[in-house]
This record gives C-alpha cells, sequence and structure tokens, in this order.
C-alpha cells in the first residue's frame, strides 16, 4: 500500500491531549500570545477569509453569544491569513450591517505560521480558503477537543457552548457526556475496571453501563 500523495488534511497536526503550540501575533484588541491565556479556558478558531458569507455570519452570531462564553470564563480567539486592517474593516461593516461589536480578538497570521503550526492548513498548502477549525483548550494549556468544518458549512454556536459545557462538566465531575448530552441532564460514571464489580453488578451492563452518582 501507498501512502497518500497528499499533504496532511487540516486538523490532522495536532491531537486531543497535546499541549498547544505558543505563539505570538498582532490581533483586532493588540498583541495576542496564546499562554497568556493559560488558567482559563481558550477556543481558538481559524476561518477561511474576512469578507465572505459564512465567516460573517458566523462573527456575528459569536460575537452575540459573547456573554456567553465569558460566563463559562472562555475566552474567544480568531485566526485567518488577513491582514489587521482587513480584520478592522470588516469588523466596522460587521458593525455597521449587524449592530454587533466583536470585540475578540482577531488574529492575523499572514504566512500560515499558526495555521501550520496548528494544522489548520496543509502542510504544502497555499491556500487558507478551506480551514474552519476550532480548538476547545483548557486552563492548562491542553486541547481537549477540536472540529474541523468546510468553508460552505458554518460552525453551531449553541454546540460550540455544548463541548465546552461537556467538558467542563466532565472535568468538575469526573464523569462521562452521554451523546447528545446537554448541561444539567444526568452523566455517565466512568466504568469499573475491577471483575469483580463485573460479576456483583444485578444488571448485565450495569458494571460499564450507568449514571454518574450524583445523578448529574
Ligand atoms: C464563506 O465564509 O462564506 C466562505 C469562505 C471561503 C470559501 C467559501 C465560502
Amino acid at each position: 500500500m501507498t501512502a497518500p500523495a497528499s499533504s496532511p488534511p487540516p486538523c490532522a497536526g495536532l491531537r486531543i491531549g497535546d499541549t498547544a503550540p505558543d505563539f505570538e501575533a498582532r490581533s483586532t484588541i493588540g498583541p495576542a500570545r496564546l499562554s497568556a491565556y493559560r488558567g482559563r479556558w481558550l477556543i481558538l478558531f481559524s476561518h477561511p477569509a474576512d469578507f465572505t458569507p459564512v465567516c460573517t455570519t458566523e462573527f456575528v452570531a459569536l460575537a452575540r453569544e459573547a456573554a456567553a462564553f465569558a460566563q463559562r470564563d472562555c475566552a474567544l480567539m480568531a485566526l485567518s491569513v488577513d491582514s489587521l486592517f482587513s480584520h478592522f474593516a470588516w469588523l466596522r461593516m460587521i458593525r455597521d450591517r449587524f449592530g454587533v461589536e466583536v470585540r475578540f480578538p482577531i488574529l492575523e497570521d499572514p504566512t500560515l505560521v499558526i495555521g501550520r503550526a496548528f494544522g489548520m492548513v496543509g502542510a504544502q498548502d497555499n491556500d487558507s480558503a478551506t480551514v474552519r477549525t476550532t480548538f476547545f483548550i483548557d486552563p492548562a494549556g491542553v486541547i481537549r477537543a477540536m472540529t474541523c468544518y468546510p468553508a460552505s458549512l458554518g460552525r453551531s454556536v449553541p454546540e460550540m457552548l455544548r463541548i465546552l459545557d461537556g467538558l467542563q462538566a466532565i472535568d468538575a465531575k469526573g464523569a462521562l457526556a452521554p451523546a447528545n448530552w446537554q448541561p444539567g441532564e444526568p452523566m455517565l460514571a466512568a466504568p469499573s475496571h475491577d471483575l469483580d464489580d463485573v460479576y456483583a453488578a444485578t444488571d448485565i451492563a450495569g458494571w460499564f453501563l450507568r449514571e454518574n452518582e450524583d445523578g448529574a
């Protein structure tokens, strides 16, 4: 079997559990350094380009929900190859057209140095217009989840909040979040690794599939 000749797909650069690589860049709120966000949650996300339809709807939706991320002690940080002045012009247009101010930082990454470090673009790829990646980074700087969408599909802000809520609840309760979990719903207990528990369970699946003890 031969290895595929193409460059790695977006999201292939880093894995869940990796420490997010540090960087510094110019942003719409001044110089930004990833490691300055240690101690709080951070969602770092790339968008294909300023002044494009789907990206504009994403930024409007995220700016409208900025307080919901702040309530969860989570900062937002966006990134694209566009220049700082392109970002400024786009944000001014968004404010005037949609009545919402984007106050979270948007970084410029004209050389793709950050995008490549995070696997947001293929290693040999000079075209950044295919990436819509999102990294959920915990207060220790560890990547806990990531998503990767094509340019043609906008992200879901409720799903971004659900992922953040899920990760925070997992840490707070030492429990697992089942399919379609929403905040306040029961979580699952981690399965036993003890054969005695397997034989002692009254229900055939009870040793590995049961609600977390506090029922949440
Ligand atoms: C958009 O955000 O609408 C978009 C960006 C890049 C390519 C195509 C669409």
